[in-house]
């Protein structure tokens, strides 16, 4: 069986690559349906809507992988001459097509690799190359427009596929002629010499994926605002006012980081340093818990099995500011999703005169508050939660 085309035929390989990508395609749109569709209320159905994100991608990049090998050897090799030359409409209709599914071949996974690799968090492709692309930042703005081309273009490959396939039955069924032995079987036919619809197809095909998926991404179509609706906190009065800080936390999800942040918080801070240990002040912390962010994770990371913002919406953390034998710690409680547990968090401290700055970092139990629960499994989601403060604080005279 040769490997290589000729004028009349299909060799093997160029076969072989087209009916493995046409059965990875055929097996990609339902999973991909199925896995955006798929609910993701507890933590089983995330578990599960993971599982099937991950296999959506891992073997959406295998067949985007073949498609270049395919890509490359379509261009190296003879193109079979049209069966019926005589026939330039539906010749020319056939080629656009062809020229279709190619670009959708690129387009379609591509696109869903850089939202992929533009968010952190949920369903990583399961291989051990990392989750990032080169040149790719995390950005939710250019995830947000990948999604809206990625979502676009399996619309036009589906577009593409339905008059792609209805062809191939037409020339079976109506016809009954070699046009799929041809590629089923590598049978030759047709007429060395016989030309295709030319270059007018192709730009066609690429003028309208270009004009339908720039289009719908510039118009942001399906972008969607997720700001929350909690009320903003109102400022701590305070000794040191705090000037500029990030409260963030990260965990590891299926194997990758994941890090998010609070956006609103406030601490009341009352400190007096001094050299000997013993107390040196307090702080209270209040965290909006609905101004978390979490990567591509955020809204399920609100919800009743884990953070449950919408019954807890603050958390709360009190404690005294010690002055220890090698640094600074903040000893008290954390109330956090109806728990009040003892949290320790050492701390760095730099003052100048009346502007200090402080870091420290704590590790927390998910389980000591009751988060993710259904999620026993430590390799799914971390137990260990590593929370991370950093902040600027003037003090505002008086004390
Ligand atoms: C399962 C359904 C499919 C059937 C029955 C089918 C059938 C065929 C047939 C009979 C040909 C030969 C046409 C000719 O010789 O002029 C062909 C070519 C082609 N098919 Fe498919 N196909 C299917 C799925 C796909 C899929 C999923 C893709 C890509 C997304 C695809 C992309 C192509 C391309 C690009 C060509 C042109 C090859 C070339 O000349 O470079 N097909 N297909
Ligand atoms: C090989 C071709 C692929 C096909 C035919 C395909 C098809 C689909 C379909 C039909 C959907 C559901 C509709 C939608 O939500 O847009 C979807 C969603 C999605 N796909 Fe793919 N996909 C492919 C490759 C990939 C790859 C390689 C990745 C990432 C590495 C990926 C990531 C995603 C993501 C993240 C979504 C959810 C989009 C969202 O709702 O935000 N896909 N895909």
């Amino acid at each position: 069986m040769p490997l290589s085309n000729t004028a009349t035929s299909y060799g093997s390989l160029a076969r072989t690559f087209h009916w493995l990508i046409a059965l990875g395609i055929l097996i990609m749109i339902p999973l991909g349906w199925i896995a955006h569709l798929a609910p993701m209320q507890d933590a089983g159905q995330i578990a599960l809507k993971t599982a099937l994100f991950s296999a959506h991608k891992t073997l959406g990049v295998a067949i985007f992988l073949l498609a270049l090998g395919r890509i490359f050897w379509a261009i190296v090799q003879p193109r079979p001459v049209p069966l019926h030359p005589d026939r330039r409409a539906e010749t020319t209709l056939a080629d656009t097509v062809h020229w279709a599914l190619y670009a959708a071949l690129v387009i379609v996974p591509l696109s869903g690799w850089i939202e992929h690799a533009a968010t952190d968090g949920f369903a990583p492709i399961w291989w051990p190359f990392g989750q990032d692309l080169p040149f790719v930042p995390n950005s939710p703005e250019l995830a947000e427009t990948m999604a809206t081309v990625h979502f676009l273009a399996q619309w036009l490959l589906v577009g593409a596929l339905v008059l792609h396939v209805a062809g191939a039955i037409k020339h079976a069924a109506v016809d009954r002629d070699a046009t799929l032995r041809r590629m089923a079987r590598g049978e030759p036919a047709g007429q060395p010499g016989g030309r295709h619809g030319g270059a007018a197809p192709a730009a066609l095909a690429l003028a309208a994926w270009i004009a339908v998926i720039g289009g719908g991404a510039a118009a942001g179509y399906f972008t969607n605002d997720e700001s929350s609706d909690a009320p903003a906190l109102e400022a701590a009065a305070s000794d040191w006012e705090v000037q500029e800080g990030t409260l963030s936390i990260s965990l590891v999800q299926m194997g990758s980081e994941v890090t998010g942040s609070f956006a609103d918080w406030t601490a009341a801070i009352a400190f007096e340093p001094q050299d000997a240990p013993g107390k040196a002040g307090e702080v209270d912390v209040t965290i909006s818990i609905p101004s978390l962010t979490l990567g591509s994770v955020t809204s399920q990371a609100l919800g009743a099995d884990f953070f449950a913002a919408s019954e807890f919406p603050t958390a709360s953390f009190r404690a005294d500011l010690m002055n220890v034998a090698d640094g600074y710690e903040a000893q008290g409680t954390l109330s956090l999703k109806g728990a009040e547990m003892p949290v320790t968090l050492p701390f760095t401290l730099t003052l100048d005169g009346d502007t200090a700055e402080m870091q420290g970092r704590t590790t927390l139990d998910r389980r000591n508050y009751g988060i993710g629960d259904n999620m026993a499994d430590p390799g799914q989601l971390s137990f260990e939660v590593e929370v991370l403060i950093d902040l600027t604080a003037t003090r505002s005279g008086g004390t």
